[in-house]
């Protein structure tokens, strides 16, 4: 019994001590390939790895370094943000026990070491925003456990090797913002179940809409835009992609298989859709009704430069939360939906825009007085069309406005005081401002041959506002004193903007008013009231 005891007691003691010093030793390895990789960073602006990086101290305490509960070995290495300098050794390959492996946000350069596809148990792996360079790995597609893989903004060039489209535990793949080319795989490889994020853009990718992502049914986010993609929109896509928030494939050369475009159809099964991101694709057809369908948490669709014709559907209005909508440079006619002008209450249709791009179309409609009701709207921008009606100069609702065009148009201008020329009266506006400001007039006699009361203004504004300002406006020991500077810049600016010499170049009297608006919201505020 006692010698029983004592034997067992030995044997414990025999494999803690064994089982301490194998950790020790290993742990070793991993306070050695840290010490390698700080050898390799060659910029600590804040010099924090100095004296913290040290073997004076455990390697687990170390800043970045984060060590499992049981085995106390390097689990998580994150030294994102830091402002390093320096390259990825190798050597990183040898964090058997490494899970999380974060440097985004330094600028690592160099290429990607193939050994840390050792890292077998690695989840997350994040190297955005560096400057690495070279090729992605082959080997990386053997990291089965990979959950994240995130390269995006940096310099690497060649293809995405198909090995990572078999990692089926991949849930977000982030590249963009590099110089990769090439096709994505659609034969050979298992696909990416689990997938939620898809972020590509800004590369050079050529070929087909990749059939593997109509299988990853989780994809929440995909993002394929700047790209040189081509071929067809699945027709089906929103068929399987149920919980797609984010649709986004501009500037590619993707087409459609139908004139109404009826992959938009299919996406009315994504309940979740936030955005439809399409613009400078040649789809070329017309927007299906079935475009109301589509979830009422969109909130943004931008269908610019895609050659579509037809009319905008009036189901559109439908969609009660839509905040952005540009439809530019199509060859859209006919009438802005009444969809659009039913607006009376503000609880009507699309009461939430904040931006409305309709310009470079065929529109030929009255603007609906109603839109000046839009009360949250940012940008609105219908020119180029062949817009007819009369302007209101009710804009007391737009109280955010920055800016509104409604240039080459066939609109009557100031239509309510009978006047017709609104780029005549901006003129005389800016030149009451110039006078008003400086108790100066064009008639002047130091304005004779080439100096004009503008060309003083523009020229001594360049230098300094007091030098043409009324001195009894601008008194150098005013407490506001920089309010009012700022304030009388801003008004003499905009004076010169309504007397550009030609008319087609002028400010249009609706920024005028804005800016004005915004001068004294400005003046107010910098005066503290
Ligand atoms: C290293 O940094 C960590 C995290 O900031 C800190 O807890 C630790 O005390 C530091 N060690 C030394 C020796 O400065
Ligand atoms: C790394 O640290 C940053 C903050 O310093 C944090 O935002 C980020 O989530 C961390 N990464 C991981 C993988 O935990
Ligand atoms: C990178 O880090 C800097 C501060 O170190 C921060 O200002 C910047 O916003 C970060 N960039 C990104 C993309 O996270
Ligand atoms: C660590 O990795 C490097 C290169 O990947 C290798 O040459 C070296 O033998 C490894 N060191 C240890 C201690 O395992
Ligand atoms: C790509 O670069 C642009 C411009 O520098 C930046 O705004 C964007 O956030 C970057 N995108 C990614 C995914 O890094
Ligand atoms: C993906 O996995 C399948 C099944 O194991 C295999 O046949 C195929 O070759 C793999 N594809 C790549 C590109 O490794
Ligand atoms: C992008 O790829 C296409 C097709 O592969 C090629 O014709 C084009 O030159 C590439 N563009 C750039 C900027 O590399
Ligand atoms: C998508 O899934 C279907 C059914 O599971 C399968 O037959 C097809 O081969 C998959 N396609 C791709 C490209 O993975
Ligand atoms: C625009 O689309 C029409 C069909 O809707 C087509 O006939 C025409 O060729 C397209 N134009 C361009 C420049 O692609
Ligand atoms: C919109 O959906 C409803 C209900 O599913 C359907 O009856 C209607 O025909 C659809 N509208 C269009 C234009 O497809
Ligand atoms: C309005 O849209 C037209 C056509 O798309 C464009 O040329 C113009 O610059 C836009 N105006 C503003 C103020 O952005
Ligand atoms: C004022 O300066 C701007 C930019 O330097 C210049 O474009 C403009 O022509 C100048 N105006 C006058 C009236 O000299």
């Amino acid at each position: 019994m006692e010698t029983n005891c004592f034997l067992s007691v030995l044997i414990l003691c025999f494999l803690l001590h064994c089982s301490i010093s194998w950790s020790l030793t290993d742990i070793t390895i991993d306070e050695d390939t840290i010490l390698t990789l700080k050898t390799r960073i060659a910029y600590d602006p804040n010099n924090v790895l100095a004296t913290n990086w040290s073997r004076n101290t455990f390697v687990c305490n170390w800043i970045g370094i984060t060590c499992g509960v049981r085995h106390h070995r390097v689990v998580a290495l994150n030294i994102s943000h830091l402002g390093f300098t320096g390259t990825v050794p190798s050597q990183l390959g040898n964090l058997s026990f490494l899970a999380f492996l974060d440097i985004s946000n330094n600028s690592f350069y160099g290429s990607l070491p193939y050994e840390l596809a050792r890292l077998h148990r690695l989840k997350y792996v994040n190297f955005n925003h560096n400057q690495l360079s070279g090729e992605i790995p082959h080997e990386i597609g053997n990291l089965h456990n990979l959950e994240v893989l995130m390269l995006a903004d940096n310099y690497l060039v060649g293809i995405i090797p198909a090995p990572i489209f078999n990692i089926s535990r991949l849930n977000m793949l982030a590249i963009g913002n590099n110089t990769l080319s090439g096709s994505l795989p659609s034969s050979n490889v298992l696909g990416l179940p689990n997938l939620e994020l898809l972020e590509l853009t800004f590369n050079n990718f050529s070929g087909t809409f990749p059939s593997f992502i109509t299988n990853s049914s989780k994809l929440k986010y995909l993002e394929m835009g700047v790209n040189s993609f081509s071929g067809l929109i699945p027709i089906t896509i929103g068929n399987s992609l149920t919980n797609l928030e984010w649709l986004g494939l501009a500037f590619n050369y993707f087409t459609s298989s139908t004139p109404d475009l009826s992959f938009l159809t299919s996406l009315s099964n994504s309940k979740n859709l936030r955005a439809v991101v399409l613009s400078a694709n040649p789809l070329n057809g017309f927007l299906p009704g079935s475009i109301g369908n589509l979830s009422v948490s969109l909130d943004s669709i931008y269908i610019k430069s895609c050659n579509i014709s037809g009319s905008i559907p009036k189901e559109i209005g439908n969609l009660k939360n839509l905040m952005m909508l540009e439809l530019s440079r199509n060859e859209l006619a006919g009438l802005i939906p009444s969809t659009l002008k039913n607006l009376q209450n503000l609880q009507g249709y699309l009461a939430t825009l904040r931006l409305l791009l309709l310009g470079s179309n065929r529109l030929t409609s009255v603007i609906p007085s109603s839109l000046w009701k839009l009360k949250d709207i940012l940008h609105l921008n219908l020119s180029s069309n062949s817009l007819t009606g009369t302007l209101p100069l009710d804009f007391g609702n737009m109280k955010v406005v920055i800016d509104v065009d409604l240039s080459k148009n066939h609109l009557t201008e100031y239509g309510r005081e009978g006047k017709v020329s609104r780029k005549g009266d901006v003129y005389s506006y800016g030149i009451m401002l110039m006078e008003t400001f400086t108790k100066k007039k064009p008639t002047d006699d130091i304005f004779n041959g080439e100096m004009s009361l503008r060309r003083w203004v523009g020229e001594s504004l360049n230098r300094s506002i007091m030098e043409v300002v009324d001195h009894d406006l601008l008194l150098g020991e005013d407490v506001h004193f920089p309010a009012r500077e700022q304030c009388l810049l801003s008004i003499l600016s905009l004076a010169m903007d309504c007397t550009i010499d030609l008319p087609e170049n002028r400010i249009n009297i609706k920024n005028v008013v804005t800016r004005l608006t915004k001068i004294r919201a400005t003046f107010l505020a910098t005066r503290g009231e």
